[in-house]
């Protein structure tokens, strides 16, 4: 027996807004503005679970064979949502931290080397950057971005001709500002340049359309909670096919191995595919949950997905900015993602955001005022709730 779960179709719904609708039942529940943190999973997400759990306990692992087809499909769907031809560049890890240490200790290092990361980073894209600079004398540098020219100093970094950095790790869309950088620009200057391209993905995959083939990224991670919609614990790991062999491995296992699965082979070899990154059994429930997820962004199309954020996003700022609210992040629509962070004067953000939340707004609290970060799926309804919630408490 294997698990009965079969994606679903817009077409099965007479309209995209129905289909939508019945897909994120947590509309009904309350105002979710919270994607940037942990996002709420869709119904068919929710539904493979369910499915998974109930083959567990009915048949165990009987259908073993069929879960490991699924994994293989979980790939192949990943390398499509973050732009890449090669489902062999995709591995599947725990989260974007463990990716990110991946490249760090598989690199080779010199005492001098420059990595390059802005100054707003989420520490995760910082801290194992700084592990290296304590551990082999590496130099990690900071660079402000700011919503005007985000790009500015990073192409002044990698265009300069006596501290060029050997790689720089950026995110793709900044945690806290919601500031989202040019990756085609960067990336084609990284390559021109001989720089390595290290991209945090997680604040965008999901959310967008993702190319890690065109825009020349080197590496690529997320794990699959926020926009991705699915569950935390699992995301991807991209990494350029010419890089699979040249990074120093530092996890082994059953898994990790060329033929895995023939617990006979003794001369083993890394698989040749970034499979090599994944020494043990994989999480099949967590595989279960994000296939779903991502079949239903594929479905949707990342391009609608973009739209609609975009709108979502343009309403609720526009809403906002009538209330009084100071505009955090980037008001200009190519420099500006699903996060939206604002604070009013003389109002303490941290004590706004708990009122927030004890009344069914869920957001967060960062980069100094409160977050507010629509997907696609969110409803005109629930962000004007949000928003007289809001007024209410303001005033
Ligand atoms: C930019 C960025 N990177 C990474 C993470 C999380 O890292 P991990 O997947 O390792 O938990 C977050 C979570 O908020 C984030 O905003």
């Amino acid at each position: 027996m294997s698990s009965k779960y079969m994606p679903l179709s817009p077409e099965n719904f007479k309209t995209q807004a129905e289909f939508v609708a019945d897909q994120f039942p947590v509309n009904e529940q309350c105002m979710y503005l919270n994607h940037a943190a942990v996002a709420p999973w869709p119904k068919c997400t929710s539904e493979a679970v369910q499915e998974f759990a109930k083959e567990n306990c009915q048949t165990g692992a009987q259908g073993y064979l069929t879960w490991l087809k699924k994994e293989q499909s979980l790939r192949s769907k990943l390398a499509k949502l973050v732009g890449s031809k090669n489902e062999e560049c995709v591995a599947l890890v725990k989260n974007t931290s463990e990716a990110l240490s991946i490249v760090a200790y598989g690199l080779e290092w010199q005492a001098g080397d420059i990595i390059l990361i802005s100054d707003d980073e989420f520490p995760s894209n910082r801290i194992v950057w700084e592990s290296l600079a304590q551990k082999f004398g590496i130099i990690v540098k900071q660079v402000a971005i700011n919503a005007q020219h985000p790009e500015a100093e990073i192409l002044a970094a990698i265009n300069s001709k006596t501290d060029k950095p050997k790689m720089i790790s950026v995110s793709a869309v900044q945690y806290a500002s919601g500031i989202k950088l040019n990756l085609e620009k960067l990336g084609l200057a990284c390559k021109e340049n001989n720089v390595l391209f290290c991209v945090d993905a997680i604040q965008a995959v999901g959310a967008m359309e993702f190319k890690c083939d065109e825009w020349h990224i080197d590496f690529a991670m997320a794990d699959g909670h926020k926009w991705m919609l699915g569950p935390e614990g699992l995301g991807f790991f991209f990494v350029k096919e010419t890089h699979i062999k040249k990074l120093k491995l530092y996890q082994y296992g059953w898994h990790m191995i060329e033929g895995a699965g023939d617990f006979s082979i003794k001369d083993w070899q890394p698989a040749k595919n970034a499979k090599r990154f994944e020494c043990g059994s994989p999480n099949m429930l967590a595989g279960y949950a994000l296939e779903a997820s991502t079949d239903l962004l594929l479905q949707v199309g990342l391009d609608n997905v973009a739209a609609a954020i975009e709108v979502n996003h343009a309403y609720l700022l526009a809403k906002l900015q009538g209330l009084g609210a100071e505009i955090l992040s980037p008001i200009e629509p190519n420099v500006r993602a699903g996060i939206l962070t604002f604070r009013f004067s003389g109002i303490n953000s941290a004590q706004l955001y708990q009122k927030l939340m004890a009344n069914d707004v869920v957001c967060a609290n960062r980069g100094g005022g409160v977050r507010f970060s629509p997907h696609f799926h969110t409803t005109k309804e629930s962000m004007d709730k949000a928003i007289r919630t809001l007024s209410n408490l303001i005033t």
